[in-house]
């Protein structure tokens, strides 16, 4: 548990590069967390995902959503990916739940949910969001944006 909190390094120049990056990531997780069949290889698979999850939800919620809506005007687009990712966040709790209290009969169904929304909120940041932010943002919005997250991420990077 002592290095979950560094599963997602900052990888790229710009804030999409970052975050399609934190999607693959996460995808890969997922794939890990599907193939984990033993209890514990399970416990730790969602471990890695859960931290990854909250690190790539809590960079886009604080950061980029707001982008979204405030440079690029879609205010509708930034309040359905805000939705998303809560509904996401509930899923991964009752799975945290389930393991925590050895009632993981309904884990693979569950789990499956779980990647089926965030593959359906990835791909709509990705084919959406992403473009009409980019599309919306000049040099300096973009520059600020992918500062921002270099230096926010930083902040989860030193706690081990
Ligand atoms: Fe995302």
């Amino acid at each position: 548990m002592n290095n979950t909190s560094i599963q997602l390094p900052v990888r790229g120049n710009d804030t999409v590069e970052i975050l399609t990056n934190d999607h693959d990531a996460i995808k890969t997780l997922f794939a890990d967390l599907t193939k984990a069949t033993a209890a514990d290889g399970r416990k730790e698979a969602f471990e890695r995902l859960k931290a990854a999850l909250v690190i790539h939800n809590a960079t886009e919620e604080n950061l980029v959503y707001p982008a979204l809506r405030m440079v690029a005007h879609e205010k509708l687009e930034s309040e359905t990916l805000y939705h998303q990712t809560a509904e996401a966040s509930v899923l991964v709790f009752e799975l945290d739940s389930m393991l925590k209290a050895g009632e993981d009969s309904d884990f693979g169904v569950k789990a499956a949910k779980l990647q089926d929304a965030v593959l359906a909120h990835i791909k709509e940041e990705e084919t959406t969001a992403f473009p009409e932010l980019q599309k919306a943002s000049d040099s300096k919005h973009a520059a600020e944006l992918t500062a921002s997250i270099r230096k926010f991420r930083g902040a989860f990077q030193i706690v081990a």
